[in-house]
C-alpha cells in the first residue's frame, strides 16, 4: 500500500515537473515568436498571411530544439474573439489524427488570469502538453492567443516512468527490509506475551486451588468435596445449556463456595454436636466472609454468585437475603443441588454416607422449596451417572477430572473462542 501511494505521488510530481519544464521552454520560444510578430499584431486586419505562416513554421522548428523531451507539433493563433488567424502543424508527426481530436477541445480564448496555461492530456498512451499563451502588441496589450500541442517524447516518458519505478521499488525494498527486521522482534514479543498470559492463568488457577485447599483443610481435611461439587455443578450447567462465560464463574464459585469459613472460629466450625441458635447465626456469616475474600480478586469476582448465595432457598427461606426464585443467581441455584447431593451421599465424622436412592428422595422433597424445580428435574436425569463415576472415586481421579474442566473452560484456545478473559 505504501508503494502504491508513493507511486501515485511520484507519478503526479514527475509529470507536473515535466509539464513545468515544457511550459517554461515553450514560454521562452513564444516570447521570442511574439517579438517577431509584434508589429503585425498592431494591425490584426492587415496581417500578411504568408509571413505569419512562415513565423508559425519557425515556431514549430524552434519547438523541436529539445528533441529528447518531445516536440511542438501544432500551433495556432486566434484573435480575442476566438477567430483563427493562422495555424501550422507538423506534417511529419505520426499521430496527427490524435492531435486534431485534442485541438477540438481548445477554447481559443485567453486564459482567465491572462497568464500562460498548460494541461496534461494522455491519448493512446502518449502524453501531450496543451499550451496556451497570450500575445501582446507593441503597446503591451493582449491582442491574440497562441495555442500549441507539445508531444512528450518516448525518451522523456520512459525517463519519468523509470523514476516512478525506481521510487516504487525503493519503497518496496525499504518496507520489505523493515518488515524483515521487525518480524522476528514482533514474533518474539507475541511469544513472550502468550507465555506471560499462560503463566498468569496458571497463577490464577493455582490461587484457586490454594484457597480451596486451605478451607478444605480446616473443614474436612480433604479437597474431594470441592472437586465433586464442582464436577456435579458443571455437568448440570452444561446439561441445561448454561453459557460458558457463566460456567467459568460457576467453577470458581463451586470450588471456593465455603471459603468464608476461614473466618469462623474453630469452636463453632469444628463443634461436633449441633450448633446453638447464636452459634448458627455466626456460622451463617461465612457467606459474608466469602464475598469479602473473593471480591478482592478481579479474577475471582465472578465466583460471588455461588459464594454469596449458595445458602439461599428457592422459596425464600434461605440466608443471608431470603431471595426467592430467579432472584437467586442461576449459578447458586445449580450449585445448591450439587452441594446438598454431595453432602447426603458423603460420609462425615459424625454421619454415614446415604444411599443414592435415599439422597435423591430427600433432594426431590426440596423441589420448589429448597431447589429450583427446573434444575432439580434436570439433575434427576444425570445424577445416577455422576454418582457411579465420582461418588466413590479417588481424590487423584477427581483432581484429574477437575484439571480437564479447567483446561476446557480456561485454556487459551477456549478464551479465543468464547471471547473471554484470563
Ligand atoms: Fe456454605
Amino acid at each position: 500500500m505504501i508503494s502504491v501511494i508513493l507511486a501515485v505521488a511520484v507519478f503526479v510530481v514527475e509529470f507536473q515537473r515535466l509539464g513545468r519544464i515544457v511550459n517554461d521552454r515553450a514560454g521562452e520560444i513564444v516570447s521570442s515568436f511574439n517579438t517577431q510578430v509584434r508589429p503585425m499584431l498592431d494591425s490584426l486586419g492587415e496581417i500578411d498571411q504568408s509571413v505569419l505562416q512562415q513565423e508559425l513554421k519557425m515556431l514549430l522548428i524552434a519547438g523541436k530544439s529539445r528533441q529528447w523531451m518531445g516536440q511542438l507539433v501544432y500551433s495556432s493563433i486566434y484573435d480575442l474573439q476566438g477567430k483563427e488567424i493562422g495555424t501550422e502543424i507538423d506534417t511529419q508527426y505520426a499521430h496527427m489524427g490524435d492531435v486534431d481530436n485534442l485541438v477540438q477541445s481548445f477554447t481559443h480564448l485567453l486564459p482567465e488570469d491572462m497568464n500562460s496555461e498548460h494541461t496534461f492530456k494522455r491519448i493512446k498512451g502518449v502524453p501531450y502538453v496543451q499550451l496556451t499563451f497570450p500575445l501582446t502588441n507593441s503597446a503591451g496589450s493582449n491582442v491574440a492567443v497562441v495555442e500549441g500541442v507539445f508531444a512528450v517524447s518516448d525518451i522523456a516518458r520512459d525517463e519519468v516512468m523509470g523514476r516512478i519505478a525506481r521510487s516504487v521499488f525503493g519503497a518496496m525494498g525499504i518496507v520489505l527490509l523493515t518488515t524483515l527486521i521487525l518480524y522476528p522482534v514482533i514474533v518474539t514479543l507475541i511469544r513472550q506475551l502468550t507465555m506471560m498470559t499462560e503463566n498468569l492463568l496458571e497463577s490464577n488457577i493455582e490461587t484457586l486451588r490454594v484457597i480451596g485447599s486451605a478451607i478444605a483443610k480446616r473443614d474436612s481435611d480433604t479437597d474431594s468435596h470441592n472437586y465433586r461439587v464442582t464436577i456435579y455443578s458443571v455437568t448440570l450447567a452444561e446439561t441445561v445449556g448454561l453459557k460458558p462465560k457463566l460456567i467459568q464463574g460457576l467453577i470458581k464459585g463451586a470450588f471456593l463456595h465455603d471459603v468464608g469459613k476461614i473466618g469462623i472460629s474453630d469452636q463453632i466450625l469444628l463443634k461436633p454436636g449441633k450448633l446453638s441458635e447464636s452459634e448458627f447465626e455466626i456460622m451463617k456469616l461465612h457467606v459474608n466472609h466469602g464475598i469479602d475474600i473473593v471480591r478482592r480478586s478481579e479474577w475471582l469476582k465472578d465466583a460471588t454468585d455461588v459464594v454469596g448465595y449458595h445458602h439461599e432457598k428457592f422459596a425464600g427461606e434461605g440466608y443471608p437475603h431470603g431471595f426467592v426464585g430467579s432472584k437467586i443467581p442461576v449459578n447458586a441455584r445449580i450449585f445448591a443441588v450439587a452441594d446438598v447431593f454431595d453432602a447426603l451421599i458423603s460420609s462425615r465424622p459424625y454421619k454415614k454416607a446415604m444411599s443414592f436412592d435415599k439422597a435423591m428422595d430427600i433432594l426431590n422433597q426440596g423441589r420448589g422449596s429448597h431447589f429450583d424445580p427446573f434444575h432439580l428435574d434436570t439433575f434427576n436425569t444425570i445424577a445416577k451417572s455422576l454418582y457411579d463415576q465420582f461418588a466413590a472415586c479417588s481424590e487423584q481421579k477427581l483432581e484429574k477430572k477437575m484439571e480437564s474442566i479447567i483446561r476446557q473452560y480456561f485454556s487459551r484456545e477456549y478464551r479465543f473462542k468464547a471471547g473471554g478473559e484470563v
